[in-house]
């Protein structure tokens, strides 16, 4: 991997710096001048597929004292939006399998600063819960969709029903979300074939689709770098069937995005081996058990169950806790050297995608 150039930033922020309520807004920044305006909660590692890229087949999964009560997961919320942070996305494992999840959405909806919240899940729940989650607030959903083939679809999640996720897409649509997004794993031998029926499925929808190169995240039954695709290969491949402007619209995050000239589609490529986007990463990650996780490829994590248990009434160590988590942001995470040799044991269910 290429190394990772950083700009020196003048506004590094010392570790030091005293957490109270004078922590204000727009001050989360890390030691390398990065500032943390985005927050990814994972609210359970459960889930109701099993993609077999990010589970092995038998998981064992988290009792309920082992993560985040609802409440605390608010409590963290609101902290962080106390501290800056705008933006929020609800993540799993699957979201809406978390029973009352959408009472944290409307919870968190209602928080004052608090610009985006938005949601990542698997479609498979949202025929049930796409009108609730509008009216709770949330803003935008990604939407898991790695084929359109009912028999690939159960090959690649191990049990899902591709048909669910379909009519949960239709209600996404219906129930007037300000932004649709598919995500989908690229996977060489598995899905490269349909990349371009992807982008016209979007495309006759409006709705977005984001291609993502599979990282390594967790020990699953699969080689990786074999099926590996890049970014650069499947533009080569849509170019031809469709007429791709580059746009330097972004939404803070690691895609870039290509316009196709009339549509509402936006298609984007999320290239963490191909194009690295640390230097300009604006999140941290906190799993279902409450650990802060400063980078996706990383291991380093701080916990804040702890700090949230032992501290009930009082949110200044919870404050002091997210500070210190950003002296441990690492410059960038390195997936190509650990495309052999995975570093990171946790799967993506657990840190949300
Ligand atoms: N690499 C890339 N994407 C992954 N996802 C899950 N595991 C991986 C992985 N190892 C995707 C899911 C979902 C998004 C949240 O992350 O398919 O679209
Ligand atoms: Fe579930 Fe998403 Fe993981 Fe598939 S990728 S098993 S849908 S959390």
């Amino acid at each position: 991997m290429p190394e990772v150039l950083l700009p020196q930033f003048e506004g590094f922020v010392p570790l030091t710096t005293p957490a109270t309520s004078a922590h204000a807004a727009g001050t989360l920044v890390d030691k390398y001048g990065r500032h943390i305006t985005y927050i990814r909660l994972s609210i359970t590692d459960r889930c109701d597929f099993r993609c077999f890229y990010c589970m092995a087949e038998e998981m064992e999964f988290l009792s309920r004292d082992q993560v985040l009560s609802l409440e605390e997961c608010l409590r963290v919320i609101r902290t962080f939006v106390g501290m800056g942070v705008t933006k929020v996305r609800i993540t799993g494992g699957e979201p809406l399998v978390r029973r009352n999840a959408l009472w944290l959405m409307r919870e968190a909806g209602k928080l004052e600063g608090l610009q985006e919240l938005v949601v990542t899940t698997n479609g498979s729940q949202l025929d049930r819960y796409a009108a609730e989650m509008v009216a709770a607030g949330v803003k935008r959903v990604n939407i898991s969709l790695d084929t359109l083939r009912a028999d690939r679809f159960k090959s690649v999640t191990r049990v899902g029903e591709s048909d669910k996720v379909l009519r949960g897409i239709d209600a996404a649509i219906a129930a007037g979300f300000s932004g649709i997004k598919l995500n989908a794993v690229m996977m060489r031998g598995v899905n490269d074939d349909e990349l371009v029926g992807l982008v016209r499925f979007a495309v006759a929808r409006g709705i977005d689709i984001s291609f993502i190169e599979e990282m390594p995240l967790g020990t699953v039954d699969h080689p990786r770098a074999d099926t590996y695709y890049s970014s650069d290969e499947a533009l080569a491949l849509l170019k031809p069937h469709f007429e791709l402007v580059g746009s330097d619209e972004t939404t803070g995050g690691p895609a870039n995005y290509w316009r196709i000239p009339g549509m509402r589609t936006k298609v984007g490529f999320i290239s963490p081996h191909s194009h690295n986007f640390c230097d300009s990463c604006n999140r941290v990650r906190i799993t279902c058990k409450g650990e802060l996780y400063p980078c996706l490829g990383q291991n380093d994590a701080l916990a804040l169950m702890p700090v949230l248990r032992g501290h009930p009434e009082d949110d200044a160590p919870l404050r002091q806790a997210i500070v210190d988590s950003m002296g441990i942001k690492p410059k960038g995470h390195d997936f190509n050297e650990q495309m052999q040799d995975p570093k990171v044991v946790r799967f993506m269910s657990m840190t949300g995608g």
